[in-house]
């Protein structure tokens, strides 16, 4: 199993946020020749791949997730030329990069919908959703946009409602026309020409729509706090024909070598592993964001990764996530605390990790006043801001203590302000302290690459008399394993492993001052301890 794993299997992917990652022209706003200039940072975490969140041109109503023109580059982050050299230099250094696509919307500025909606026989009217008002002249019917209000925008002009499930500046394309899929499949092809190697898709669950445009039933399990949630999807998402899109796209990919496509897919285990196609023929990884969603207790995750684990036959390959540019803080989600544990078992657990850009260093959310607010989910719902809201998650990465936390110049107004802790949780400070969160991240990295049981044994959980510990074993046909025991509490306790073996040594432990050998039958703990114990 080891000898044909491919690099996205065996890998590490690494999610820059490109507004926050390095500021170089000054106007308080990432860029790509900063993220250039930090890409042997990025090496030093021992990851194989970036994922950099859309850089293409766009008026920036969703951050770039409003596409305006999918082969070009916004002049915000740079010009194709400064691309080429940021991928060329990535390539360099043994690193592969993944294109955010955002294929089930563009801006309404793209000059597809500029077409569209100049009139109703426009030949571009049918590549966007369009439908006549509904008798009392409303909405067509009952669909919801994630970001508060209606899926559908009147346009005066031509008389006829839009669709759209996030700002009203994103109209969705139709993929039952089969011009836009093929338009779609040609910007792939753009971008791997140029030797991209691979593209995060962009909810690609949603990417089709009922034909019958059918109201979405009540959600009875509603927590009535976020509108969206009111709803189920049923005709929105996970829409029969999205199947074969996603075949569509992977045969791009596969006409090319060693490409991939990682899907983002917010379903349960059961409908998410079907996104990997029958034949192994769609995404080469449905993101799976369970342990974003699951409550952080050890009964609870252990049976996550067990229903998981039971779900991936056929060759599936796991991936697992703690955090992305949608989600708060891993580091304040579980606490503090948690976070050495968490990212011990992201790297630890069986499939290809994805690491949020900053969680390497323990950033936790930051709080963004009101009038400093950015984001259209929050903007567009004041009073649920604090529970939609992704500014707090997206604030500038934090090199050093100078101002600006060398993210930018000094005196540079930055898009949304730093972390208060920015002074000492920063890269220059953690590189210098071995047992920094940094360094336990490196440290870890380097042995799952280094160690086939970690980034292709199997998996196996280890059952323990304490509730509150996770442990599982990872193991390699060369004979090398590896248990990871971790404790999800505050509380100190003692173990009995000696199921396992007698003893074992420690490989890593989040208090990097532990080492040697320990007695399994007697393991003590602390709380928020993880160990990843040499069999
Ligand atoms: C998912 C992206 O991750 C999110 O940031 C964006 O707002 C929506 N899709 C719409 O593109």
């Amino acid at each position: 199993m080891t000898s044909n794993t491919q690099w996205w299997q065996k890998g590490i992917i690494y999610q820059v946020y490109p507004r926050s990652y390095q500021d170089s022209n000054g106007d308080g706003i990432g860029d790509l020749p900063g993220i250039t200039q930090r890409l042997d940072y990025i090496k030093s975490l021992n990851v194989e791949a970036l994922w950099i969140s859309p850089i293409y041109p766009s008026p920036m109503h969703d951050f770039g997730y409003d596409v305006a023109d999918y082969v070009g580059i916004h002049p915000m982050f740079g010009t194709m030329a400064d691309f080429d050299h940021l991928l060329g230099e990535a390539h360099a250094r043994g690193l592969k990069v993944l294109l955010d696509l955002v294929p089930n919307h563009t801006s309404d500025e793209h000059a597809w919908f500029i077409e569209s909606r100049r009139s109703r026989d426009n030949p571009k009217r049918d590549w966007y959703i369009w439908r006549d008002p509904a008798p009392d002249g409303g909405p067509p019917n009952n669909w919801l946009s994630f970001f508060g209000g209606p899926a559908w925008t009147f346009d005066e002009k031509t008389g006829q409602y839009y669709m759209h499930q996030f700002v009203k500046q994103q109209p969705e394309l139709n993929y039952r026309n089969p011009a836009v899929m093929d338009a779609l499949l040609g910007s792939m092809r753009f971008w791997l020409d140029k030797g991209v190697d691979g593209f995060r898709v962009d909810v690609l669950w949603l990417m089709l729509k009922d034909d019958q445009f059918r109201d979405n039933p009540p959600n009875p399990d509603w927590d009535g706090v976020v509108p969206i949630g009111s709803l189920l999807q049923t005709y929105t998402a996970d829409v029969p024909g999205i199947h074969d899109i996603v075949r569509q796209m992977r045969q791009v990919l596969d006409s090319y070598e060693e490409r991939m496509m990682v899907g983002e897919i917010y379903m349960e285990i059961e409908k998410l592993v079907t996104y990997y196609g029958e034949h192994l023929d769609e995404c080469h990884l449905p993101f799976n964001f369970h342990l974003i969603s699951s409550r952080w207790e050890a009964p609870i995750i252990r049976q996550l990764i067990e229903t998981y684990e039971a779900n991936l036959t056929g060759g599936r390959w796991p991936n697992w996530v703690l955090g992305n540019h949608d989600q708060h803080r891993v580091a304040t989600r579980i606490g503090v605390h948690q976070a050495r544990v968490a990212n011990m078992m992201l790297l630890t657990l069986r499939g290809t990790p994805t690491c949020y850009y900053g969680d390497e260093l323990g950033m936790e959310d930051v709080p963004i006043p009101l009038e400093l607010l950015q984001d259209p989910a929050a903007l567009n719902q004041p009073e649920i801001a604090h529970i939609v809201g992704r500014d707090p998650e997206r604030t500038p990465m934090q090199w050093d203590d100078s101002p600006n936390a060398g993210f930018a110049a000094e005196g540079v107004q930055t898009w949304l302000p730093l972390a208060a802790d920015y002074q000492t949780r920063n890269v220059a400070k953690q590189n210098a302290d071995p047992t920094s969160m940094l360094n336990f991240y490196r440290v870890l990295t380097a042995l799952r690459n280094a160690e086939p049981a970690l980034h292709a044994g199997d998996y196996a959980t280890v059952m323990t008399s304490h509730n509150d510990v996770l442990a599982y074993r990872r193991s390699a046909p060369d004979g090398n394993n590896f248990v990871i025991v971790l404790n999800f509490s505050d509380n100190d306790l003692t173990l009995d492993l000696s199921q396992v073996a007698s003893t074992a040594t420690i490989a890593v432990a989040t208090d990097m001052e532990r080492a040697g050998t320990v007695d399994l039958s007697q393991l003590a703990l602390h709380g928020n301890e993880g160990l990843v114990l040499r069999l």
